[in-house]
């Protein structure tokens, strides 16, 4: 790849997600959208006239075969992006795919081995560890203020998009998921999961994913595309201090809460500590605004110009896709905890 010139990216799929890097590569600087594939050409027309300079097709081979095209973004069902993200880097592309990685932990541990072997980079589309408030969150967290981890708590409900090929579990958990492990550093010990299908058999609609983490750090995930209340919420108790990160509130993202209960070393009438609720200011750090698929996406043109580490690689992917299929695992086995590796 020549240093100078622009990063020619190709984009595969033009349903909902995949316009908005179609939107954001071809306006960053030093990259360019050469060209997308859309298997329903259909969904391309109203992209023909506001980005002339893209070739759209209905293959994704054209982009494949395209030796201009230095790196392709797979913005397709989860169902397609081993063996695109495989086909990709076997013709020697860089990638950057739609999260989940793969669907299952053989494809994602394939694709681990793919790129290693191709020297290509792989980045999975985890948004939120490019979310500015998530960052912050994470500082915090790592600066001590709010003390030791006791438990994370995070909501993700809506009313749909209720989607055809994998449940709500799949389709929204990776998100949060990815949040838990980057916050704490590790994996889970086990997972359970448990779930309802309302709308269609067989494919839930709402699921409680429950992790425990190694030590005593205890995580609830409830997703949902059943929902009244689009809720995109985050909360972490710790021993000195809870936080809330608010993805739906973007003037008040993050707020620190100066609470938490103190065990007064005076015994009590029946011979116990006595339990002090503390309830003190509540802290809004600020946040500058960012659109997290932005920063993401400004990312893989840096990781791929040399000038940053590798966020969100396929190894964090991995790991991703690992907890998934335990949680899966667990929904079909009625609750049971799943052990994972550590
Ligand atoms: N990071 C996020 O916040 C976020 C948000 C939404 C979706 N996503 C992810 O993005 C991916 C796509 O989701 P979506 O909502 O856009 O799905 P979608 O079903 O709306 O769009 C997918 C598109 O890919 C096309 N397609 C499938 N296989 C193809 C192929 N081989 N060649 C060309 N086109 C092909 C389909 O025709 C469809 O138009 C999923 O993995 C999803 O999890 C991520």
């Amino acid at each position: 790849m020549n240093t100078n010139s622009d990063i020619r990216i190709g984009l595969i799929g033009l349903g909902y997600w995949g316009p908005n890097y179609l939107r954001i590569f071809s306006q960053l600087p030093g990259s360019q959208v050469t060209a997308c594939a859309e298997k329903d050409l259909r969904k391309a027309a109203p992209f023909r006239r506001l980005f002339p300079g893209t070739n759209f097709y209905d293959d994704h081979r054209r982009l494949i075969d395209d030796p201009s095209i230095d790196a392709l973004v797979i913005a397709t069902p989860s169902r397609s992006h081993h063996a695109l993200a495989k086909e990709a880097l076997l013709a020697g592309k860089h990638v950057l795919v739609e999260k989940p990685m793969t669907v299952g932990p053989a494809e994602a541990r394939d694709i681990c081995r793919t790129a290693r072997l191709m020297r290509k980079v792989v980045m999975v589309g985890h948004t939120f560890l490019f979310n500015a408030g998530v960052q912050a969150l994470k500082h915090h967290i790592r600066s001590g203020l709010l003390g030791n981890l006791h438990y994370l708590h995070a909501e993700r409900t809506n009313l749909g998009p209720i989607r055809d090929d994998v449940n709500a579990l799949l389709d929204l958990a990776p998100h949060d998921v990815s949040i838990f492990l980057d916050l704490l550093g590790k994996m889970p010990r086990a997972v359970s999961a448990h779930g309802g299908s309302y709308v269609k058999t067989g494919r839930e609609d709402v699921v409680f994913l429950n992790l425990f983490f190694p030590g005593n750090v205890l995580a609830n995930i409830h997703v949902s595309w059943l929902d009244p209340r689009k809720v995109r919420r985050l909360t972490v108790i710790g021993s000195r201090k809870m936080a809330v990160f608010d993805d739906v509130d973007v003037s008040e993202t993050i707020k620190i809460y100066d609470k938490g209960v103190i065990k007064e070393k005076r015994y009590s009438n029946f011979g116990e500590f006595q339990m002090i609720l503390r309830d003190g200011d509540i802290l809004i750090p600020k946040v500058a605004l960012s659109e997290p698929l932005k920063n993401q996406c400004q990312y893989f043109i840096d990781v791929l110009r040399g000038r940053k580490p590798l966020l969100s690689g396929p190894e964090v992917g991995l790991r991703v896709v690992e907890v998934m299929d335990a949680a899966q695992r667990s929904l079909r086995a009625g609750g049971k905890t799943v052990a994972l590796r550590s």
